[in-house]
């Protein structure tokens, strides 16, 4: 058994990005400024996004894409039940209904034949979250926005790197679209936490930029700079999301091993796939489509818990007595007990993400994992699966 405990998912940060945090402490200016304004540059250019505005979170990403396209009480937002909180509370938060379409379980991404059924009069919005870092049939989802004159929120936290029919994921896709992403130490790139909102619409860009920073009219680097100009104004009764030049020099650097990082995953991924293609009690996720790029945030097999006879959390105990790290993306949100209590979500409601929320984990995979860490972890699961 390995000695040191092997974690799902460790952040690969370089010495040349560590130099520029201290480059940005040493300099004073420290929070959002000319690194902060570089990374949104060098971001936007990665996924072809004509606005890139850069924030403290992916969550703090989706509730202001929500506000900028003017989403609020009395509106229906559609989304998948299989994903993580923060795409379902920000809904609530701007006093909109979420609304539940189950997912597909060969894809488990959002199935569009049920966000069609979704769809009422009161709905404004489709949040579709690229789960694992696999693009949604966007084709679809894109076609029912056009029908129904939605706006679309691609959740992209899985998704940066990914391609769905040679569209980078946070490119444009007409003028009421955002894509919007997660920096979480856990992601395809860190910033520490941050997150960024991609999108061709020049109205919501600049409602964004306006609202992560107070509404105010002027950020700091506007105001305290050589150049910079005291006064303001308070626009929108906005919020504290910006993100700041030290996470931004994280972030810029990262993006230049973006390539390399999803490349080692797609490896970590196709080794995964020879060494345990072959259990009965272990189903693999399904090769992705040819015409896509998946950008494999997560490895989730799922755990056929009536043949191993044993269920999902006891494996991951005897993964943890092994000291291998696993993680559960995601307990179905309809099953949580606010969503449950107040919006009548029972169990029954969407089998699909329910039947996959019982048996799915994610095995470690990051960029940093050396051929001893991975044979560690397929070992493991054989030793538990074989
Ligand atoms: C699908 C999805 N959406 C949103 C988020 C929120 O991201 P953040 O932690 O950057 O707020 C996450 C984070 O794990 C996520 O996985």
């Amino acid at each position: 058994m390995r000695s040191e405990f092997l974690p799902f998912a460790k952040p690969d940060v370089s010495e040349e990005a560590i130099a520029d945090v201290v480059d940005s402490i040493r300099s004073g200016w420290i929070t959002t400024g000319p690194k902060a304004q570089r990374f949104e540059n060098s971001f936007g250019e990665y996924v072809g996004s004509p606005y890139s505005l850069a924030v403290n979170s992916a969550t703090a990403g989706l509730h202001l894409a929500l506000l900028a396209f003017g989403i609020g009480p009395g509106d229906e937002v559609i989304t998948t039940p299989l994903t993580f909180a923060a795409t379902v509370n920000t809904i609530v938060w701007v006093g909109a209904k979420p609304v539940l379409a189950d997912i597909d379980p060969v894809t488990l991404n959002i199935d569009p034949a049920l966000v069609e059924k979704a769809v009422t009069p009161r709905t404004k919005a489709i949040i579709p979250v690229h789960f694992a870092g696999r693009p949604c049939d966007m084709d679809a989802i894109e076609a029912i926005a056009k029908r129904h004159r939605l706006v679309i929120i691609e959740d992209a936290a899985h998704a940066l790197g990914a391609d769905f029919r040679g569209r980078r994921i946070g490119a444009p896709l007409g003028e009421r679209h955002a894509a919007v992403f997660s920096f979480h130490p856990t992601k395809n790139i860190t910033t520490g936490e941050g997150g960024m909102v991609c999108t061709e619409c020049e109205d919501a860009a600049e409602k964004v930029s306006v609202l992560r920073q107070h509404g105010m009219s002027k950020g700091a680097w506007n105001r305290y700079a050589v150049t910079g100009n005291p006064h303001y104004d308070i626009l929108f009764p906005g919020l504290k999301y910006n993100m700041l030049d030290i996470q931004a020099a994280i972030g810029s650097d990262q993006l230049k091993h973006l390539e390399a990082f999803n490349a080692k995953r797609r490896e970590i991924v196709d080794l995964y796939r020879r060494k345990l293609g072959g259990l009965k009690t272990l189903s693999l996720p399904p090769v992705p489509d040819p015409k896509d790029t998946h950008s494999w945030h997560i490895f989730t097999p799922l755990v056929e818990t009536d043949r191993l006879e044993m269920s999902r959390d006891e494996f991951m105990g005897k993964m943890r007595e092994k000291n291998i790290g696993t993680a559960l993306h995601y307990q179905a949100i309809h099953l949580f007990s606010y969503f449950s209590e107040n919006y009548g979500w029972k169990r029954g409601d969407f089998p699909n993400a329910e039947y996959v929320s019982g048996r799915i984990i994610s095995l470690p995979l990051f960029p940093a994992m050396t051929d001893d860490d991975i044979a560690d972890g397929v070992e493991a699961v054989l030793e538990i699966c074989g």
